[in-house]
């Protein structure tokens, strides 16, 4: 396994986390239990992403398709993100980080919504990493609500202001997704028009900071060309 090196560009670098509930179920255990787990994996990757050069860690956390699962295993759900904000706050102000949250906030638990309000108040000077966390995410809907806001007059890149949502937050450089699956599941679909996509079967709950390591070395091999040609 070869190490990435920390380089002085930008880099964004967004996950969809999967594969938490297969984990606990391969554990014996349940779903949530996975779900507890991937919150460590959480931990894991938010301190290592700086020491490697990450300067914008996006994580697909719940996506709005994911209403669609069983009442108990949302409600447990929503009670982890509450706790991880509770939680990690005070380490997240520590540490340099700037949460913000991508994705609807009406649908969410009233005391949830809040929490996420109070910690991007908090934390929204921090400038060594920032942290994006897509809860109620639909990238299509985040486009959709950007195009009928904006008209058919719209720039290319007052589009992309809207729907990207956040000044200073260039598109993906990197997109990782753990658990398997080879799709994008509706997460960020505009910011990854030129991403690199690294794809493992490594399950959320198990990912760590030489995962990180490993994906971000491989990104640095890759050539983009962003349709122009190879460099001589
Ligand atoms: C990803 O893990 C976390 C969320 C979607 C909230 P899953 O819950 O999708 O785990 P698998 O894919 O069923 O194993
Ligand atoms: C995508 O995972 C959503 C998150 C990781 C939060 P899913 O497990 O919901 O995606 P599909 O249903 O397998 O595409
Ligand atoms: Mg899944």
């Amino acid at each position: 396994m070869q190490s990435a090196c920390p380089r002085s560009e930008p880099l964004h670098v967004a996950i969809i986390m999967d594969g938490n509930g297969r984990w606990g179920l391969s554990q014996g255990l349940t779903r949530s239990h996975g779900h507890n787990a991937g919150a460590d994996a959480v931990r894991r990757t938010v301190e290592a992403a700086p020491e490697l050069g990450v300067t914008t860690l996006s994580l697909f956390a719940f996506a709005s398709s994911n209403w669609a699962r069983p009442t108990a295993e949302v409600s447990a759900l929503m009670d982890l993100f509450r706790s991880y904000l509770t939680t990690d706050g005070p380490r997240l102000i520590e540490s340099g980080a700037r949460l913000s949250m991508i994705g609807r906030r009406d649908r969410l638990p009233p005391d949830l919504a809040r929490a996420v309000t109070d910690l991007e108040a908090e934390t929204r000077l921090n400038d060594r990493l920032n942290l994006r966390i897509a809860l109620d995410y639909s990238s299509r809907e985040a486009i959709m609500f950007a195009a009928t806001r904006l008209g058919p007059a719209a720039t290319l890149a007052e589009l992309e202001r809207l729907i990207v949502g956040d000044a200073g937050i260039g598109p993906v450089d990197l997109l990782i997704r753990t658990g398997g699956e080879q799709r994008l599941s509706d997460f960020m679909l505009w910011e990854c028009a030129f991403a690199e996509l690294w794809f493992t079967r490594r399950m959320w709950p198990d990912f760590d900071a030489s995962d990180l390591s490993e994906a971000i070395a491989d990104f640095q091999r890759r050539d983009r060309r962003f349709g122009g040609l190879v460099a001589a």
